[in-house]
C-alpha cells in the first residue's frame, strides 16, 4: 500500500470538499481520536473531518481517493478491537455529526437513521412508540449505530433477538471511489443476488462508509423478571447454559460472571452485592414477555435446571432498582477490569455446549503461561468474554510470551466449532490471530473482496486481513 502525507494541497482539497468548519487539525484533536477503548493504544490522524451530510462523505472519499490517503471511520470510539484506529495516519472521518433518527416508520415497524445515533438514545426513541431495538451492547449509553453496524454487533439479549445482522434491512454507503448506493430494498426478505447488506455489516469499515441505516423494529415487552444463580465452579455454571435451553426455554439474556469480575465491579462502581464465600460463579438470567405467568413458568423450570448442575442459590431481583443494580453490574464488568489492571481483552465464542470445556481450557492455559484471566460475557451464546491480567507476569512475558497463549485460547476455541470473535470483530489486535481460525483460501476470498470494494486500499487500512 502506497499512501501519501496530507500535504497543504490536499488538506485544501479536503476543506473544499467537507467545508473549512468539518476539518480539525489542532493537537487536541488529534490527540482525541488517536484512541478507542482498546488496551492504552494510540495511532494520531493527520487530520480529523466531521461531515454531517452523505455528499460531503461522497466529495471527501473521491479526495481521498485520488489523492490515496487512508480515511479511517469511526462512531462512538467504544471499540475494543482497535479498528477505528487510524494506524497510517490519514483522515479521521468521525459520524458523530450524523445525528438524525430521520424516520420512524409505525406502519412498517422501521426506523430510518443516520450512524452517529446512539444506539440507547435511538432504543428510548423507538420505545416511545411502543417499539423495541433490542441490540444493545454493553457501550449501549455511548457507542453509536453506525459502529454496532460496522462490528456486527450483538449484547445480551442476543440469545432471544439475534445480533444486528437481523435488524438491519438496507444501507446507504459511501464507496471508497465516492460513489453513493443502497446496499439493499427496505423489506423483511431479500433474495434477489448477492447480499451486500449483510457483507457490509461487520466489515469494520474496511468496504464502504454507511451513511444511513434502515432497521426492523419490533413491538416492545411489558415485562421483565431477572434471576441470578450461584454456583461453586466455573464449570457448573457453564454447563447449566446449555440444559437450559435443551429444557425447551429460551431467556431473553443468558450472561456468565466469574467471582473476580464481580469482586472487582464492586470495588469500582460501588454496587451493594453481597458476595458470599464459596461462589466462584453466576449466571444471570433474564426473561421477557407480556404474560408473567407463562414467564414464571419458565423461571420454575430454569430452576429445575439449575438445581441439577449444582446451582447454590437463586437470587430473584424483586424491584426495579434491583434489575438496574445486577444489569449495571454486569455491564460495567469491562470498565472495572480495565480500571483493575493492564489487560487483554479476547472475544470467545464456541458452540454452548462446550462452553465447560472452553473456560476449563483457558484457565489450564493461564496456569501453564502464568496469566490469571476474569471471564464473563453471553453465554447463551457460548460468547466469553475473556480478560488477560497481567497480573505477576513480566514486562518480557507479557510482551513475547503471552501471545503464544492467546494462540493457545484461539486453537482452543476453533478446535471446540467456534471462532475467534462474537461480537468484538477483528480489527487491528485480533487479525495477527485469523489464521488460526481460517485458512489461505479463506483469507484470499476476502482480501479479493477488499480489492473489487476499495482498489486502491484506502479505506480502514491494516485492518481485518493479515
Ligand atoms: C460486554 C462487552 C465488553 O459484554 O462486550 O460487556
Ligand atoms: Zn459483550
Amino acid at each position: 500500500m502506497e499512501f501519501n502525507q496530507i500535504t497543504s494541497e490536499i488538506l485544501a482539497a479536503i476543506e473544499n470538499a467537507v467545508g473549512k468548519s468539518n476539518v480539525f487539525v489542532d493537537e487536541e484533536s488529534l490527540q482525541n481520536y488517536a484512541h478507542d477503548e482498546t488496551e492504552d493504544l494510540r495511532f494520531y490522524p493527520e487530520v480529523v473531518v466531521k461531515p454531517s451530510d452523505t455528499t460531503s462523505v461522497s466529495a471527501l472519499m473521491k479526495v481521498c481517493n485520488d489523492f490515496s490517503v487512508p480515511v479511517t471511520p469511526r462512531g462512538g470510539g467504544t471499540g475494543l478491537s482497535g479498528a477505528a484506529l487510524p494506524i497510517f495516519g490519514g483522515v479521521l472521518l468521525s459520524m458523530e455529526r450524523f445525528k438524525a433518527i430521520i424516520d420512524i416508520d409505525t406502519e412498517n415497524l422501521q426506523a430510518t437513521v443516520e450512524p452517529g445515533v446512539i444506539t440507547e438514545e435511538f432504543m428510548n426513541a423507538v420505545a416511545a412508540h411502543g417499539l423495541l431495538y433490542p441490540v444493545d451492547p454493553s457501550s449501549k449509553g455511548s457507542c453509536f449505530i453506525g459502529g454496532n453496524v460496522a462490528h456486527g454487533s450483538g449484547g445480551p439479549r442476543v440469545v432471544k433477538y439475534g445480533t444486528i445482522r437481523e435488524y438491519i434491512l438496507n444501507l446507504e454507503v459511501v464507496l471508497s471511489n465516492g460513489e453513493v448506493m443502497w446496499t439493499g430494498a427496505n423489506t423483511l426478505k431479500y433474495a434477489s443476488g448477492y447480499n451486500l447488506t449483510q457483507l457490509m455489516i461487520g466489515s469494520e469499515g474496511t468496504l464502504g462508509v454507511v451513511t444511513k441505516i434502515v432497521t426492523k423494529l419490533i413491538p416492545a415487552v411489558s415485562q421483565t423478571v431477572l434471576m441470578l444463580g450461584s454456583f461453586a465452579t466455573n464449570e457448573q455454571a457453564c454447563a447449566a447454559v446449555s440444559a437450559i435451553f435443551r429444557a425447551g426455554i429460551t431467556p431473553s439474556a443468558l450472561e456468565f460472571m466469574e467471582r473476580k469480575g464481580v469482586e472487582w465491579v464492586i470495588q469500582f462502581d460501588d454496587i451493594k452485592f453481597d458476595l458470599q464465600p464459596g461462589v466462584e460463579a453466576f449466571l444471570m438470567i433474564e426473561f421477557d414477555g407480556d404474560d408473567m405467568d407463562t414467564i414464571f413458568k419458565d423461571c420454575e423450570k430454569v430452576n429445575m435446571v439449575l438445581e441439577e448442575y449444582g446451582c447454590t442459590d437463586v437470587l430473584f431481583a424483586d424491584t426495579a432498582q434491583q434489575k438496574e443494580d445486577l444489569w449495571r453490574m454486569r455491564r460495567t464488568m469491562a470498565e472495572s477490569v480495565k480500571s483493575n489492571s493492564v489487560y487483554k481483552e479476547e472475544d470467545t465464542v464456541v458452540p454452548r455446549a462446550a462452553l465447560p470445556k472452553l473456560i476449563h481450557g483457558i484457565k489450564e492455559i493461564g496456569g501453564k503461561y502464568g496469566f490469571e484471566s476474569v471471564c464473563y460475557g453471553h453465554a447463551g451464546d457460548g460468547n466469553l468474554h475473556v480478560n488477560i491480567i497481567k497480573a505477576g507476569m513480566s514486562d518480557e512475558d507479557w510482551k513475547h510470551r503471552l501471545k503464544d497463549g492467546i494462540v493457545e485460547i484461539f486453537e482452543l476455541t476453533t478446535a471446540l466449532g467456534g471462532t475467534i470473535s462474537g461480537e468484538h470483530g477483528i480489527g487491528l489486535v485480533q487479525k495477527q490471530y485469523m489464521p488460526i481460525k481460517y485458512g489461505e483460501i479463506h483469507l484470499n476470498l476476502m482480501r479479493q473482496i477488499k480489492q473489487v470494494f476499495d482498489p486502491k486500499g484506502i479505506l480502514n487500512p491494516g485492518k481485518i486481513t493479515p
